[in-house]
């Protein structure tokens, strides 16, 4: 057990994601069997919901190496290709955040997606010309939390297309309390519960609460996570009983407090709370539409009696009608 490490190393150990896996499964398999490189691979979600575990443990499992590049970092062509060309027969490069690839390094891509061939821009001026240099079989993974981001010729040129959901209750759970294993740390049963419930459907919430958790459990109860350990700590962290945080309750007050429950457009309330555009769709919406905090309509967002309840102010909507 002390091998383990908190990132599931193959598709045996990876709880949650059944769907994925068993796609995945299939085609990995499929591949080996025919001694080739498995077709590009698109995986999106909100992030933390192990895009690039995924990734990983695709490798692994094809027995490769994998090259590791994020499409906000690839400024010029010249990066890209210094990358593909360290490439063996069979390796896995994974893009994470592909919709952020500029759209001029994303063009090189087509080809060496399609055709395994590269073709790059040298000199300049009057002897500009192209070099094409071939490439080895390999996969592209590309990561994305915007699957609506990527272009048509580039989504189109992926074979297999994932999405990742958010992970059940029970699912969390079991990711806490291997990651408990991992870390040679006692947990209750009744802790880990309540720590899954409190993770909003996310791994990465769910290890980031649990080693603040342990911290408080090491300091203050000889180590061991109690229920009551867990409660102490999460309310220290801001974390209210249904996982919300600090910024999702300026999210929802905003909306509710500054624009009267909506509708109002995510710039206003990017501009309301200081958070960004992206994160603020990224991050926080999903979550807050799937559990019904927030509706979308094409006039902007609106918060539902949900989100009223949540910050325990009376919910008008409706009443008005009465006046
Ligand atoms: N740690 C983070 N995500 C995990 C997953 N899906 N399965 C197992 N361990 C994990």
């Amino acid at each position: 057990a002390s091998e383990l490490s908190l990132r599931p190393q193959r598709l045996k150990e990876y709880i949650g994601q059944e769907e994925a896996k068993e796609m995945l499964e299939v085609y990995i398999k499929a591949a080996l069997k025919r001694n080739e490189a498995l077709d590009h691979c698109l995986f999106y979600g909100p992030p933390g919901l192990g895009k690039t575990t995924l990734a990983q443990i695709v490798a692994n499992e094809l027995g490769v190496n994998m090259k590791v590049i994020s499409g906000p970092s690839v400024e010029r062509s010249g990066d890209l290709a210094a990358v593909l060309s360290t490439l063996e027969e069979g390796d896995v490069l994974f893009i994470d955040e592909i919709h952020r690839l500029p759209r001029y390094v994303e063009e090189v891509l087509y080809s060496a997606m399609e055709d395994y061939v590269l073709d790059i821009m040298v000199g300049k001026d009057s002897s500009t010309r192209s070099i094409r240099v071939d490439l080895p079989p390999f996969t592209l993974i590309g990561a994305t939390t915007r699957f609506g981001d990527l272009s048509a010729p580039l989504r189109d040129r992926f074979g297999v297309v994932l999405r990742l959901n958010y992970y059940t209750v029970p699912e969390l759970r079991t990711i806490i309390e291997r990651t408990a294993q991992v870390f040679d740390c006692k947990i209750d049963k009744e802790a880990s519960l309540e720590l899954a419930r409190r993770s909003r459907g996310t791994p990465r919430i769910a290890n980031r609460l649990f080693r603040r958790v342990r911290d408080f459990a090491d300091v203050r109860n000889d180590g061991i996570i109690s229920l009551d350990i867990c409660k102490e700590a999460l309310k220290k962290l801001g974390i209210d009983s249904n996982g919300l945080d600090y910024t999702d309750f300026r999210y929802l007050r905003a909306i509710v407090e500054t624009f009267q429950g909506g509708p109002v457009g995510v710039e206003s309330l990017a501009a309301t709370i200081s958070e960004e555009v992206s994160t603020i769709e990224d991050v926080y919406e999903p979550y807050l539409l799937q559990e019904g905090y927030i509706k979308r309509s094409n006039r902007g967002r609106i918060a539902t009696q949900k989100a009223y309840e949540t910050l325990g102010i009376k919910y008008f909507k409706g009443i008005f009608a009465w006046y």
